[in-house]
């Protein structure tokens, strides 16, 4: 199995235009739908995903539930994983360590619901959007390196999922997770002592 650094990619687009096995939704505890990407995973997958997801009693923050892709399975997606990231709040402090509020935990813990439901599921390749950095306020570069740090920390101890898109829906995003990777890769190279 590849390096996990291997295994994640970074792209620019509509994450509901992917060719993967599972997309990610950036969604809330209702699971009901509303604006961003989960207004446009709705869109994409048509009425019977809010009709599906009436019956599911919602989500806690930091968590996710599996459904049917509906009218996305004709693109190959199989799933979709619904994750309600946490809301940046003023109450959080920006100059904590990494991983020491509150929404830190609460956003790395939904990297890692979502990537355990990918195992469970035997889904080999999943998209991430960046998890509540658009309404939910979670500063961009601090989600990123969390999401980086916890998915390639899953990837490293797991074949599943094989291949990780994280689907930003600007460059200057996606630059700041690739930023992140890179230098995150090249941490994990000196750590392993493996040449890049
Ligand atoms: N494809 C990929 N990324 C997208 C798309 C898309 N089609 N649309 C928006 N994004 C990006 C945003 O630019 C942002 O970087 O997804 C990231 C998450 O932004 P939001 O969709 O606003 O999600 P979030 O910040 O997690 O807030 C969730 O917003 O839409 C409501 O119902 C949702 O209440 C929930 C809240």
């Amino acid at each position: 199995m590849d390096l996990p650094v291997a295994r994640v990619e970074v792209v620019t687009g509509d994450i509901t235009q992917l060719h993967v096995e599972a997309i990610v939704n950036a969604a809330n505890t209702s699971l009901l739908g509303g604006g961003g990407v989960d207004g446009a995973i709705h869109r994409a997958a048509g009425p019977a995903l809010l009709e599906h997801n009436r019956n599911l009693g919602g989500c806690q923050t930091g968590l996710a539930v599996v459904t049917p892709s509906f009218e996305l399975q004709q693109r190959g997606v199989r799933h979709i994983i619904h994750a309600v990231g946490p809301v940046w709040s003023e109450k959080e402090d920006a100059t904590q360590k990494l991983g020491n509020t509150h929404a830190d935990v609460l956003l790395a813990s939904c990297y890692h619901t979502t990537l355990g439901l990918c195992a469970e599921n035997h889904i080999g390749t999943v998209a991430f959007p960046a998890i509540s950095t658009g309404v939910y306020g979670f500063p961009k570069e601090r989600a990123a390196k969390i999401a980086v740090a916890h998915t390639l920390g899953w990837l490293a101890e797991h074949d599943l999922p094989r291949r990780v898109i994280f689907c930003c829906y600007s460059d200057a995003d996606a630059n700041v997770y690739r930023k992140v990777i890179e230098s995150r890769g090249r941490w994990m190279n000196q750590r392993t002592g493996s040449k890049p």
